[in-house]
């Protein structure tokens, strides 16, 4: 049987009351990606409150790698609430907090001693992860990259990239932060070929060091190993080796921020390993509490160190019940083999992307590691101007056909893959067909649709 059941139109009754309850009752500013209301989830599918139900493809924005309500985080969950709720462990700590610390020192890259602060937002942990690194150098500035994202508090928006929505409207932002161009070798910011380019993006760091701002006044480089709301870019195999390289020649530490791209969304617990790199300090938080809020701070023991006795926390910061689910989720990835799954669903979406590729030149690029894949729209092959409209309409079209995706990019104009990686073969051949559909409609409208090769 189909998992998809759509029972009434698009969006259902009782989510349309709900859309004018919250137009009433809840900030504009809060966007809604989908005009859908939850009442249920398992897996890899939710169903509204209209009785529809649909493939997950954003997994809650990469929360739910795991997949929706898996019984041993559920059971982690109820046996900690039979507990305690929370304490604060800046008052009285709980062991629960020290396990997981222990194990994301263990699975976390690089060989060297770590240790590991919780916080409850990927935001949160980034600027955490700014405020060590500063307390650890004693210097102020961060580079960042250009389409980075990072988060929506004041010192994430600094460093995050696009302006619409996110930062517009919001300045004045904390100071000392700098911007340089990724690895998006779809869109290269100096017009140039990979390999034959040599990295000159990673290499150019040295230049920004002499004309930007002095390497003795910056603390680290922050860095999405595979971008996430920036459409996810993949850089090259060999960029973040000559990256970091230039990096600690400077005494200038390297953040990685995984909060999309870890736990197991590429096909590795962590997608630097696909680099061979070890950060200094990596950050990770969405699918780490399989549907709970918390977010990890995870480095070189001497840099987590730097800060002063009571210069780190927050009174919910790695709360007990987090820290139960977050343990639970990692005997997962211990005892199932969702790293192996990622990299199949990464196939089963490359296969059929490519084909789209080649069928409609409004697939322009194709991209992606393991399970974290993604198609960017674009006008035309040549011009590679950004389909923004288009992109939405495909969307539209999913969730109004069964299949929940999100869009990405700078330019709006990439739609990206989260889905659980519990997700079925089946499932995905049948989320495929929506979005393949989804794909072939809008480019027939928009008739930027090319004759079939
Ligand atoms: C790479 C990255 N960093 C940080 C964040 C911010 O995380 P949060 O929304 O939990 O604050 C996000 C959120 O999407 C992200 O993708």
């Amino acid at each position: 049987m189909d998992t998809i059941q759509l029972r009434t139109p698009i969006p259902g009754p009782k989510s349309k009351t709900l859309s004018e309850r919250r137009a009433a009752a809840v900030p504009r500013a809060l966007s809604h990606a989908t005009p859908i209301y939850v009442a249920k989830a398992q897996d890899a599918w939710l169903e509204d409150v209209d009785g529809n139900r649909y493939i997950d493809f954003a997994g809650g924005i990469g929360c739910i790698n795991i997949g929706h309500r898996r019984e041993p985080v559920l059971s982690a969950i109820r046996e900690q609430l039979n507990d305690f709720l929370h304490t604060c462990v800046q008052v009285t700590p709980y062991e629960g907090y020290i396990r997981l610390a222990e194990r994301m020192n263990q699975v976390t890259p690089g060989k060297f001693p770590k240790k590991t602060l919780f916080v409850n937002s990927g935001a949160e942990a980034v600027e955490n992860a700014v405020k060590i690194a500063r307390a650890h150098t004693g210097r102020p500035g961060i580079i960042a990259f250009e389409d980075a994202f990072h988060g929506r508090t004041m010192m994430t928006l600094a460093l995050t990239s696009k302006t619409h929505p996110y930062k517009a409207g919001f300045a004045p932002f904390p100071g000392d932060v700098y911007r340089i161009p990724y690895a998006y070798c779809y869109r290269c910011s100096y017009s140039l070929q990979y390999p034959s380019c040599d990295l000159y993006c990673a290499r150019h760091l040295e230049d920004t060091f002499k004309r930007v701002v002095a390497s003795e006044d910056v603390a680290a480089v922050i860095a999405e190993p595979v971008l996430g709301e920036g459409g996810f870019v993949v850089p090259p195999p060999d960029y973040f080796r000559v990256l970091i390289d230039i990096c600690h020649k400077h005494n200038v530490l390297f953040i990685a921020d995984e909060v999309q791209s870890g736990f197991g969304r590429t096909g590795k617990l962590f997608a630097s390993e696909h680099y061979g790199i070890e950060p200094d300090i990596l950050v990770s938080a969405k699918s780490l509490g399989g549907g709970l809020p918390l977010a990890a701070i995870t480095g070189r023991a001497e840099i987590m160190d730097a800060p002063d006795p009571g210069g780190l926390g927050g009174t919910f910061a790695g709360n007990p019940v987090s820290c139960a689910a977050a343990l639970a989720v990692l005997d997962l990835f211990d005892h199932e083999d969702l790293l192996k799954r990622a990299n199949e669903i990464g196939n089963l979406f490359q296969k059929r992307a490519r084909e789209w590729q080649k069928r409609w030149p409004m697939v322009g690029d194709v991209r992606g590691l393991g399970g974290m894949q993604a198609i960017e729209l674009v006008k035309s092959a040549e011009s590679r101007e950004p389909a923004a409209e288009e992109t939405k309409q495909v969307t539209q079209y999913c969730y109004e056909h069964g299949l929940i995706t999100i869009t990405a990019g700078s330019y709006s104009n990439v739609i990206r893959v989260l889905v659980p990686l519990v997700v079925t073969d089946a499932q995905m051949d049948e989320a495929l067909d929506v979005l393949e559909a989804g794909i072939q409609t809008v480019c027939e409208k928009s008739r930027t649709v090319a004759q079939p090769v």
